[in-house]
């Protein structure tokens, strides 16, 4: 069937095409409803199935006679390491690792905080929590300690899996320290914590508080401990997801566990055209919704092989580094951000390193995370030979809301458009009005409701927050926060995020957050920060403050005091850089900042003067003061 009748079947009967999916899946009670439009906010998916998925993504291969076949491959240039994992031996790991965590007192529905640089005992941890029914909640390991910290606190942990320390070029990252101090900052405190020792930097433990993974793996086996795969219901957490809002205070995706299943189980045949045994490479990090969807479950759940990279596409060691991996392990499907690619192709222009590496086996690359400029989609597609298929998605749905369907049907790459919607999302182009727009016409990009399976329930602890952010402000809809085109071929074209969100090398940042941190400097009386076009990471942090008046002192020391905060409170991966000083902020009557004013200032794009503007001429003051120091363009 082509993609037109599939997602015509879709439409057409929405609840017989999921019920379709779920039969990929095994449940332990199979579902009779597959979905209440009653329940909860916009309604529920499988309200009366139970299952558990790890089972899914584990057990049921080796029950099959699978176990011998590779379920992860674990390469890390940046410790010489490789791992390669069975299924039966995953399965081993888990089940022992689940019989830890009951130890530690982790029960059914439990939350427990993951916080890990790019290890297979991160998918292991992953999976052992599902196993016992308890609700992960991964932190991305670029975050600093008080981010951990609100992690912990909103997700009320009940145990932290942790490491030792993690591993960028040139500098070891302390996670003890990090995890130390995050539950110094929190208010919920965990019962117990499971640290890895790795070999490039081992921690002391604290007593009483830690737990050594090694250790208690070996006890647990000596003692024959094992968890089975606890039955839960399908619209139990799978696991809590934060991401980035308006506000520091970030806001917790809710993944439930049957439709999660189903939805990213169906996407492996049908968007990403694999099979069991295929080799999968998402080379994203577990901290990201990409990682959890691609490195942990899906492969798994379709029986595939997952690579799980501890490595940056350039410097580890060099821009052949992707090539390397995809020859080395045959992988057949590569999924990143465009990013990634920029990298490479900053460093090898010409893709010499590729001459190198049999990439026969490649046969499509996924990018997403961030707009593809088309420059890179081309060169990539050029030097490859395969199909580059950008997609689109948010944390908030676990997998991708358009795309082109390999599995279904290879439609023409249009360069600059993440595809078509998907089955199960009725995507849909309004003003700000709430009226439709006429196709080809730029609007609030929005999805009908109910929302697909896999798609966020609901914000942990934060119904309001819930409706307010996504279901308020058009009317039976899901607001994506991108703007962007319906063109007359059906495809979609994200143009840019209608909220403060901004995307740093594919990481999704709040300029919000930032603000907050700049504010609490003792000598800033205002502040705002945007996001500045790169070259090389799509967008890059651009603040900006007025000091409080009889403030004297060099801008350089307080730019410099900025930088440092941010690094220290939200994270490197903020990559906050770029502070100026300016004498006063431009703003509308009302006092609202003129945020995305600044940002075409910056950009050296033409802008028409906002109407309701209290100053014209604070506009030109920011253009010189940024023209001064080389920040325009
Ligand atoms: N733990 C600790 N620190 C981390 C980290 C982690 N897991 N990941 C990144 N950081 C740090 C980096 O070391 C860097 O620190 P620095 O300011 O001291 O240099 C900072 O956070 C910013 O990181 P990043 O934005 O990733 O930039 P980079 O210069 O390290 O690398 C790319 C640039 C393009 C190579 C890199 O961003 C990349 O590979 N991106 C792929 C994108 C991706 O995976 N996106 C996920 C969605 S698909
Ligand atoms: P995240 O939740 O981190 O996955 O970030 C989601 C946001 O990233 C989206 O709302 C978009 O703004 C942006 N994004 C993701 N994929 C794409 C894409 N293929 N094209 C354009 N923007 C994208």
């Amino acid at each position: 069937m082509s993609y037109k009748d599939i997602y015509a079947a879709w439409r057409a009967a929405p609840e017989d095409f999921w019920a379709d999916a779920a039969k990929g899946i095994d449940w332990i009670e199979a579902p009779q409803t597959v979905f209440d439009a009653d329940a909860d906010v916009y309604g529920r998916w499988f309200v009366d199935g139970t299952c558990n998925t790890c089972w899914n993504a584990v057990d049921r291969h080796v029950e099959a006679g699978h176990g011998d076949r590779l379920a992860l491959i674990y390469d890390s240039p940046v410790t010489n390491t490789k791992r390669q994992i069975t299924y039966a031996e995953l399965q081993d790991e888990v089940a022992t690792l689940g019989a830890v965590l009951s130890g530690m007192g982790v029960g059914q529905g439990d939350r427990v905080i993951i916080y890990m640089p790019m290890v297979a005992e991160a998918v292991i941890a992953m999976l052992a929590c599902a196993r016992i029914g308890a609700v992960h909640s991964v932190v991305f390991g670029g975050f600093a300690a008080p981010e951990l910290a609100t992690r912990i606190d909103d997700a009320g942990a009940k145990a932290v899996i942790s490491a030792s320390c993690g591993i960028e070029p040139g500098r070891v990252i302390d996670y003890m320290k990090l995890l130390s101090e995050a539950i110094d900052i929190a208010t919920v405190k965990p019962g117990g914590c499971l640290i890895l020792q790795r070999d490039v930097q081992r921690c002391e433990l604290v007593e009483g508080r830690d737990l050594d993974w090694a250790d208690a793996m070996a006890q647990a086996r000596a003692e024959g401990r094992r968890a089975d795969c606890a039955e839960v219901k399908a619209t139990d957490p799978a696991y809590i997801l934060y991401t980035s809002g308006t506000t520091g205070q970030p806001k917790g995706v809710v993944r439930d566990t049957g439709g999660h299943m189903v939805a990213v189980n169906w996407t492996m045949k049908n968007i990403y055209n694999v099979d069991a045994g295929d080799v999968f490479w998402a080379a994203s990090d577990v901290g990201w919704v990409v990682g959890h969807s691609y490195i942990c479950y899906a492969p798994l759940l379709a029986g595939c092989t997952s690579v799980i990279y501890e490595g940056k596409p350039i410097g580890t060691p060099d821009a052949g580094a992707f090539w390397r991996v995809i020859a080395d392990y045959d992988v057949k499907v590569l999924f990143t951000a465009p990013t990634a690619f920029r990298a490479i192709r900053g460093q090898d222009p010409e893709a010499a390193l590729m001459a190198d590496y049999d990439l026969s086996g490649l046969q499509s690359l996924f990018l997403a995370g961030e707009r593809s400029d088309p420059a890179t989609l081309q060169w990539a597609e050029e030097h490859l030979g395969v199909p580059v298929i950008d997609h689109w998605w948010q944390t908030e749905t676990g997998w991708a809301i358009s795309s082109v369907p390999m599995g279904i049907e290879a439609l023409p790459v249009k360069h600059g458009s993440p595809g078509v919607p998907m089955p199960g999302y009725d995507v849909q182009v309004l003003d700000d009005e709430g009226q439709p727009v006429p196709n080809g016409t730029l609007g609030n990009i929005v999805v009908k409701l109910p929302l697909p399976p896999s798609c966020l329930p609901t914000l942990w602890n934060a119904e309001e927050r819930f409706k307010s952010s996504y279901l308020n402000d058009f009317k039976g809809f899901y607001a994506t926060s991108d703007a962007g085109i319906l063109d007359e071929d059906g495809y979609l074209h994200i143009m840019a995020r209608t909220d403060d969100i901004i995307n740093v090398a594919g990481h999704r940042l709040s300029t919000g957050a930032m603000e907050e941190v700049l504010a609490h400097h003792k000598d800033v009386a205002e502040c705002a920060v945007v996001g500045k076009a790169d070259a090389l990471k799509g967008q890059m942090p651009l603040g900006f403050f007025v000091t409080k008046a009889g403030v004297n002192r060099a801008e350089a020391d307080i730019c410099g005091e900025l930088v440092k905060m941010v690094r220290e409170e939200i994270g490197a991966v903020a990559a906050f850089k770029m502070a100026v000083g300016v004498n006063r902020l431009p703003k509308t009557r009302s006092g609202k900042v003129l945020r995305g004013t600044m940002q075409k200032i910056a950009d050296a794009e033409s802008y028409r003067m906002p109407a309701a503007i209290d100053d014209p001429a604070i506009l030109d003051e920011i253009k010189d003061v940024l023209t001064t120091k080389g920040l325009v363009g």
